[in-house]
């Protein structure tokens, strides 16, 4: 019923066309460094083994309609066999790696909040700004506001500028809708967005993100009445994953518990918003219930380190909103060294992280959070990908999954990505066997 509303997704606006790849062929030759190459898909990468990110130099990629169909060493170059519709890229002195799964983002909403940044540089806190009727709540009164057309065309423009910067998947919440009819307007326009853009999207129903003023005083209905006049219709129109902004001053255990009660049920894979500011044990019930990733978690208390160890539950770190919101870290370097699988991601939404950037998270997480380079490629493709089960798709280089790969300028080595912080070091992005620039 919504479908026809939408315009056509075309990317001829920038001169590129997805549609024409089949029967396309493309090798790729003298790659300085070919970066995540796994010949199967290895899935979540445990945080010790993150450090082994594996790469082949001198080496050789061969794609076939849009799949990477194989690569090599050049020294065992392939015998081409048949030249027709054959292209050959010479890639000498660049670098290919995967492109960027950005697990976690707020990429659908209505307007950005620049107000607040003015009070914030003038050293209001993210939550005393909440406190004063801004934060999600005015994020949610301009989303009652706006068209559903309009929020699909800006969400649209904002995914064009993150796979020019290197993302190839992403994963997008609902959550400034704080009603039904809005959390719906915007898991439709999510699904719009699946079909019309070129790259894998998955979508998060995000339950409990801020209390509206009419159930001040009333938190537990205002839960129940998301899981029984929200879900219903939201599991109608369709999404991946469940979450809750489990946090001190938002939503408690108890609401977070039973929205992992309803995930089991439902058979959706909870995502949560988690130790943002306080550890308030969520994280024991989480991880005892199967999360698939606990994202955030800038403060974890020592019980919350015990329940995390020899856990396949995947922590998301995102050091955009920590740079933005001027919080702690999460303890990447510790969590990695205790062996627990880790992914970054942007958080990408307009009042505590509004950067879709990869490059800068990456950036920070050297930087800021101690992972070396080989650490950071992990966390961002592949673990990126596992986070919001995509890695069956994309996050390395591997024969079968989707060639979304990104070229790198000319680099002496791969560091050098995140070390010119803020300069785009990307020479070529390809989605789906198609340059994007
Ligand atoms: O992930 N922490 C909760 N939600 C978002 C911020 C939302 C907002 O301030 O608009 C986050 O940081
Ligand atoms: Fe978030």
């Amino acid at each position: 019923m919504h479908g026809t509303i939408y315009k056509t997704y075309s990317l001829n606006c920038r001169n590129n066309n997805f549609d024409a790849s089949c029967g396309m062929r493309l090798l790729i030759k003298n790659i300085q460094e070919l970066f995540g190459t796994f010949e199967h898909n290895p899935q979540t990468i445990s945080g010790l083994d993150m450090k082994n990110f594996p790469s082949l130099s001198n080496a050789w990629l061969a794609v076939e309609d849009g799949i990477i169909v194989d690569y090599g060493s050049m020294e065992d170059w392939p015998g081409i066999i048949d030249w027709a519709n054959l292209e050959i890229i010479d890639a000498e002195g660049k670098m290919i790696l995967p492109c960027w799964c950005d697990s976690h983002t707020h990429t659908v909403f209505a307007k950005p909040r620049s107000l607040e940044f003015e009070d914030k540089i003038k050293g209001m806190s993210y939550e005393e700004i909440a406190q004063r009727g801004g934060g999600i709540l005015n994020s949610a009164h301009a989303m009652s506001l706006m068209s559903e057309e309009q929020l699909f065309e800006d969400a649209k423009e904002r995914i064009l500028t993150m796979m020019y910067n290197g993302t190839g998947a992403i994963e997008i919440k609902t959550g400034y809708g704080l009603d039904v009819e809005n959390e719906l307007k915007i898991l439709r326009v999510i699904e719009a967005l699946k079909t019309n853009l070129p790259i894998p999207i998955q979508s998060t129903l995000l339950i409990g993100h801020a209390l509206p003023t009419e159930f001040n005083g009333r938190k537990d209905d205002y839960i129940q009445m998301l899981l029984h006049d929200l879900m219903p219709q939201a599991l109608k129109i369709g999404f991946d994953f469940l979450d809750i902004f489990c946090e001190r001053d938002y939503f408690q255990v108890n609401h977070l518990e039973q929205l992992l009660i309803q995930a089991k049920e439902l058979n959706k894979p909870a995502k949560i918003h988690l130790n943002q500011f306080y550890s308030i044990g969520g994280v024991a019930l989480a991880t005892q219930m199967g999360a698939l990733s606990l994202d955030h978690m800038e403060v974890i208390a020592d019980n919350d380190w015990i329940a995390l160890k020899d856990n396949p539950t995947i922590v998301t770190g995102l050091p955009g909103c920590s740079l933005f919101t001027k919080i702690p870290y999460t303890p990447m370097r510790k969590l990695m060294d205790e062996n627990i699988p880790v992914a970054l991601a942007t958080d990408f939404n307009p009042g505590s992280a509004p950067s879709s950037n990869m490059n800068l998270i990456n950036s920070l997480a050297c930087i800021q959070m101690g992972m070396m380079p080989l650490e950071v490629l992990a966390a961002s493709t592949q673990n990126g990908g596992a986070a919001m089960q995509v890695d069956s798709l994309c996050g390395s280089i591997t024969p079968g999954k989707l060639a979304n790969f990104i070229i790198t300028k000319p680099l002496e080595r791969i560091s050098e990505l995140f070390y010119f912080i803020g300069e785009d070091k990307i020479d070529q992005v390809y989605i789906k066997g198609n340059p994007l620039r």
